[in-house]
């Protein structure tokens, strides 16, 4: 979920709007609004659905004030629906609330509550806490800083919040544990959000709350920061350097095809000041801090969720290969309930596109428990994993807003395969001349992804073909059994066509059942070391009547005359050939989403970032 909040000397609806546009993102399922008008009124819209619909519900009704609290819902507790929508209010329809996270006591402090008299309009958590702070500001006759507070202390959970109460136009409280919240500092006016992007464009001065921490933003005066326990803190104001440009569309009907059509300068980006030398050699400060870690490193656990996790199946094939260093790759959510066996000589790498996403944020924080060391793999600036961790390398691909991942993943590999060089490098595992290839070839790959980008019309014609197909296969080998992975991921995220990736000689050990011409299989199959194996299983899907479609290197006249359709992409070093292999899969998942006439940018039921469990 996102929440956007503002208190100053403006209308308050326009921002809130904006903002929420901003953080569509983090779920779409409802939106909502309140707002305090001169009179003192507090008026609460809401509806089902995307944030446009929120705005016709508003045309026409009274949207004036300069303090309001708005948000954008990914459902958790109680089906998206106008009653669940956020915000809520309490029993006396004086506070209103906006909440992201989980409130996981939420039962017992129900009943708590109903044992009190109270009665609940919706299904959600969040209606428990605004009647909670109610019930404390009435009953102890206190401030409603104190009565949030002392409510979240009873707490068990996740949260941030922002609240008011229409008997107090000129304040607003706001709280975070987990789950992010930013304050933008303006003049004479303050700004809040579940990240910096609705904030931006009127102020790059930003605090972001830590966990456990409580802020009273008075109208016009300098905002107050205590932790739980009522002592003062004193905040830390960050300057945020975020180029509004990057969060338009910029010509592209979609943010999903902006996305896949920017990766050459989103990898250049990615690169720039990492690879020096006329490429020869890699920089990364992460390891030139830490070198004692990675020369005593007893093994690396990756943790990530849904297209993290699978470029960093990637970076375990590259760390072992390139740094002989084993590697676990785990769910983050597996890993955080399971026994990790972390030890202090173990680095954990968290790789995360948003730097939020709640199980992620949870493992690297156990892993800290254990004394292990952690390293992030960021792509947002200032975000809560990219603060958690040690040390850590940003992917520096600017903001995605497109719910499928496309140019986070790439930057994603991009990284993983620089820090898996330098660690390889530091360690004597690989020459000097071994990181100058490598090292080349990366600093190749912006020229090579544009070329991989022509194939955008042939993609598009062939996409066709495959829209009305139900289920698709997707094979790979080696360094493209992920890239496989992740062909599959887009394409049902986005289409809603079942799709499975597998490692293509597990095949013939279940999915070879469901070969028939009804079920297209698609074969990433670079002239690698496993380039002979892999057209075996070509030739296993062929001997079923599958069709076959292989992404393949330019001039491979082997594969090109037994696929029934062919994808050519250049040439690069294995490891990093994930990077090229998964634009053509980008662009098929978008083509034939498009062509069933699917929401690409915002995908049903999904979330961009999922910041609760
Ligand atoms: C959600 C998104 C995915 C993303 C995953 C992990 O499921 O829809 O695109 O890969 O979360 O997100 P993260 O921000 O941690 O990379």
């Amino acid at each position: 979920c996102g929440i956007v909040g503002y208190i100053g000397h403006r209308e308050s609806y326009p921002i809130l709007i904006n903002g929420l546009h901003r953080l569509e993102y983090r779920g779409y399922d409802s939106a909502g609004v309140a707002l305090i008008d001169s009179g003192s009124n507090l008026n609460i819209y809401k509806s089902k659905g995307k944030v446009n619909d929120l705005e016709s519900v508003c045309s026409s009704r009274n949207i004036s004030g300069s303090v309001g609290i708005a948000h954008t819902r990914w459902a958790t507790h109680g089906e998206p629906n106008d009653i669940n929508a956020h915000p809520h209010v309490g029993n006396a329809s004086n506070i209103a609330m906006v909440h992201n996270g989980t409130i996981e006591n939420y039962a017992v402090l129900k009943e708590f509550l109903i044992n009190n008299g109270y009665t609940f309009q919706s299904e959600t958590d969040t209606e428990v806490l605004v009647c909670l702070i109610e019930h404390i500001h009435t009953s102890n006759n206190c401030s409603l800083y104190e009565a949030t507070r002392q409510a979240l202390q009873r707490v068990v959970g996740a949260f941030a919040i922002a609240v008011i109460d229409r008997r107090n136009p000129d304040t607003v409280i706001c709280a975070r544990r987990s789950s992010p919240l930013a304050i933008g500092l303006g003049d004479d006016e303050f700004f809040m959000a579940s990240d910096a992007s609705p904030i931006i464009e009127y102020t790059n001065r930003i605090i972001y709350l830590d966990d456990d921490q409580i802020a009273i933003i008075r109208r016009g005066t300098a905002i107050e920061v205590f932790n739980l326990d009522n002592e003062a803190v004193s905040p830390s104001v960050q300057q945020i350097d975020l180029d509004i440009a990057q969060l338009e569309k910029g010509g592209y009907p979609h943010f999903m095809l902006k996305e896949i059509m920017e990766q050459p300068a989103t990898i250049r980006d990615c690169i720039r000041g990492r690879i020096y030398d006329n490429g020869t050699k890699i920089f990364l400060n992460g390891v030139n801090h830490f070198k004692e870690k990675f020369l005593n490193v007893n093994r690396i656990v990756i943790v990530a969720c849904g297209t993290s996790w699978h470029a960093s199946l990637i970076g375990k094939r590259m760390f072992q290969e390139l740094a002989h260093i084993p590697v676990t790759v785990e769910y983050a959510s597996e890993f955080r309930y399971g026994t990790s066996l972390l030890t202090p000589n173990d680095i954990v790498i968290a790789v995360s596109q948003s730097g939020e996403t709640a199980d992620t944020l949870a493992a690297i924080k156990m892993a800290h428990e254990s004394g292990a060391f952690v390293y992030g793999i960021c792509n947002v600036i200032g975000s809560s994993i990219s603060r958690e961790a040690d040390t850590g390398t940003y992917i520096h691909v600017g903001p995605e807003i497109g719910v499928a991942s496309t140019k986070a993943f790439t930057g994603q590999v991009t990284v993983l395969a620089m820090l898996a060089v330098a660690v390889g490098n530091l360690r004597g595992t690989i020459s000097d001349a071994e990181v100058s290839q490598i090292a080349t070839a990366i600093s190749n790959l912006p020229e090579l992804i544009g070329k991989t980008l022509n194939l955008n019309e042939k993609i598009e014609d062939l996409s066709k073909i495959y829209t009305y197909v139900h289920n698709f296969l997707y094979l790979g080998r080696g360094y493209n059994y992920p890239t496989a992975l992740e062909g599959a991921l887009k394409l049902k995220e986005i289409s809603y066509i079942h799709a499975e990736g597998y490692p293509a000689a597990e095949m013939k050990h279940g999915p070879i059942a469901l070969i028939d011409e009804m079920m297209p299989t698609v074969v990433i199959a670079p002239q690698d070391d496993l380039h002979d194996k892999i057209i075996s299983n070509i030739q296993q899907v062929k001997a079923r009547g599958g069709k076959v479609i292989a992404v393949i290197n330019e001039n491979d006249r082997e594969i090109s005359q037994i696929a029934d359709d062919i994808l050519e992409i250049p040439s690069v070093p294995d490891c990093i050939s994930p990077i090229i292999s998964s634009i053509p899969l980008q662009l098929l998942a978008y083509h034939i989403a498009i062509r069933k006439g699917c929401n690409v940018d915002m995908p049903r039921n999904l979330a961009k970032s999922v910041t609760v469990e």
